[in-house]
């Protein structure tokens, strides 16, 4: 039997932050679990991050496939190090964690934007690395729509533990965004979607991916991610101080991305550069 916190808390959850909404938790561990045996589907009121407390467990010894939702993060992370904020009942945050073995990691985040944007809706693009965006009506960026945090647990043989953290913007957040970061929301793409189909189409989603990433890596989803690639044939702008500003040449085999200048075809891993549309 699965843990669910609507009848059984986690042993790390305190009885408080046991969430009290309806989440299609049976739904969700009937549709996944004959792919992740032994699968737990958990919903937490509050957590401090539903990806740290997934690698928490892990570290534990705990490393059986849970996906973890929470209605409220009081100190979820972004990538770089970044705080990710997000407004209870207007954004959906949940992670996957789960063992995982592929024979090269190059691109998962690629694909796993690719598995979100297909199952959430056919305007959304993917913002290299890691980013759903939306476009505007001239087929513009228009803001960030969410966003996927990536972390390991265990480097020293070929399965690790991975956790896969998303972050979506159902509603339009309660405080004006700052301009130099637009935002957008699924709701302005579907007004009649509620963060629980949000997740299941996600979740869903999100796991057949992760299964065949693990069979054929990278190259199952190169084609569909060029088709959602929010910054192919785009001038960017990049934190990398010897590359102020490229243009965009889509992703390599590995999931690099390619960025021409006058100097010539530069190649970015993920790491610690930021890049934005200009
Ligand atoms: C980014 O855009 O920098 C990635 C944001 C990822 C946020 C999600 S919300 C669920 C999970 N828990 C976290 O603390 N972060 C991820």
């Amino acid at each position: 039997m699965p843990l669910r916190c609507t009848e059984l808390p986690p042993h790390h959850a305190r009885p408080e932050a046991m969430s009290t909404l309806r989440w299609p938790v049976e739904d969700l561990w009937e549709r996944l679990e004959p792919q992740l045996p032994g699968l737990s589907v958990e919903v937490l009121a509050e957590v401090d991050s539903t990806n740290t407390r997934l690698l928490e467990r892990a570290r534990q010894g705990d490393t059986a496939a849970c996906l973890l939702v929470a209605e409220r993060q009081h100190a979820g992370r972004g990538r770089q190090g970044r705080a990710w904020q997000s407004a209870p009942g207007a954004s959906l945050t949940f992670s996957l964690g789960l063992p995982l073995s592929p024979q090269r990691w190059g691109g998962l985040s690629l694909a796993v934007g690719v598995a979100l944007a297909e199952a959430l809706h056919p305007l959304l693009r993917i913002k290299w690395p890691n980013d759903l965006w939306t476009l505007d009506d001239h087929g513009a960026p228009a803001g960030k729509l969410g966003g996927i945090l990536i972390e390991t647990q265990g480097h020293a043989s070929a399965t690790r533990h991975v956790v896969v953290g998303v972050g979506l913007n159902i509603e339009a957040p309660p405080a004006l965004p700052d301009p130099r970061h637009p935002v957008a929301w699924l709701r302005q793409l579907d007004p009649g979607l509620t963060a629980a189909e949000a997740l299941t189409a996600a979740a869903t989603a999100l796991v057949g991916a992760l299964k065949m990433f693990e069979l054929r890596g990278f190259a199952a989803f190169a084609r569909r991610f060029a088709a959602r690639d929010l910054l192919r044939g785009r001038r960017v702008r990049t934190t990398k101080p010897e590359l102020p500003e490229a243009q965009a040449e889509g992703v390599d085999e590995d999931g690099a991305l390619l960025l021409r200048d006058a100097h010539g075809l530069h190649r970015l891993d993920s790491g610690e550069v930021s890049v934005r549309p200009c």
